[in-house]
């Protein structure tokens, strides 16, 4: 026998010698480190920090993420803005968690074959929407973004919106019964029909367009009413005024 002192490890030889036993071993101790980091997030109240300025979507904007979630916009445009310089510096301030607190479900995204989104709003007018949808080519010549001709042709179809509004407020979007109870109205008034005025506010900020020279509301207004405020609702002077970190 050689010389090394014999220490004695029953307990362990268990794992050491049945991988089975090691597996299931490494399986509960990676569980408990994983309920101890992730349970108290949903009991937390303030797991995501309240931003001022941050509001539910207006009724034509859902209607506008729904065609975003819809045709897949997601799959090559990242809505997640990351602290790093270069980052900041091409899109603008950092996202934060409270700026998609409200979508449901989220649109980080995880591949940029196109730019980041979250604060396309108010970057470009809705002209150069309209066009960049009907044939991105027409005014970014070098785009291998498809194109969405069909947006400005097909009706929007917003008859279940209201039915929407519900889902999205029982997890946790908070519409009120008044928003709810305005949802068609609302709609039709941030495309120019009567009522604006209690639309923005009711929803700070909300642009309303005219358009009621065109037939219909189309799916295209609503995915530029959505995309022209994303990233637009909290003041970051404010912000960072407050946090210090200018
Ligand atoms: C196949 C990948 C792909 C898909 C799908 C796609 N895009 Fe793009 N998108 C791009 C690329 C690439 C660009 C950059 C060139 C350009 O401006 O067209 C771009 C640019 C954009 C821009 C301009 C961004 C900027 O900062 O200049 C917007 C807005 C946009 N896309 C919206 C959408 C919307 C809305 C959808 C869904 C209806 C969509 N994209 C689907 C690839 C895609």
């Amino acid at each position: 026998m050689s010389n090394t002192p014999n220490i004695r490890l029953p307990s362990h030889k268990i794992f050491e010698t049945n991988s089975l036993v090691l597996l299931i071993g490494i399986v509960v101790a990676i569980a408990i480190g994983g309920i101890v980091e992730v349970v108290p997030l949903f009991y937390l109240k303030n797991t995501i920090e309240a931003v001022k300025g941050m509001r539910p979507y207006t009724p034509l904007e859902l209607a506008g993420f729904n065609i975003y979630v819809r045709e897949g916009c997601y799959l090559c445009h990242s809505q997640m803005i990351r602290p790093l310089r270069d980052e900041v510096e091409r899109y603008g301030h950092y996202s934060l968690a409270a700026e998609s607190m409200y979508d449901h479900p989220f649109q980080w995204g995880s591949k940029r074959n196109g730019p980041d989104l979250a604060r396309i709003g108010g970057k470009y007018s809705d002209d150069w929407h309209r066009a960049h949808l009907d044939n991105p080519r027409s005014v970014a010549p070098a785009s291998i973004m498809p194109g969405y001709p069909f947006l400005a042709e097909t009706p929007l179809d917003y008859k279940h919106i209201k039915e929407n509004m519900i889902a999205q407020s029982r997890v946790g979007v908070p519409y009120t019964k008044e928003d709810i109870a305005n949802a068609v109205d609302d709609l039709r008034a941030q495309a120019g029909a009567k009522g604006g005025d209690a639309l923005v506010k009711r929803y700070p900020k909300a642009i309303v367009r005219d358009l009621t020279a065109e037939p219909d509301i189309t799916e295209a207004d609503a995915l530029i009413a959505y995309l022209q405020q994303l990233g637009t609702h909290v003041d970051f002077k404010l912000y960072d005024d407050a946090a210090n970190i200018r």
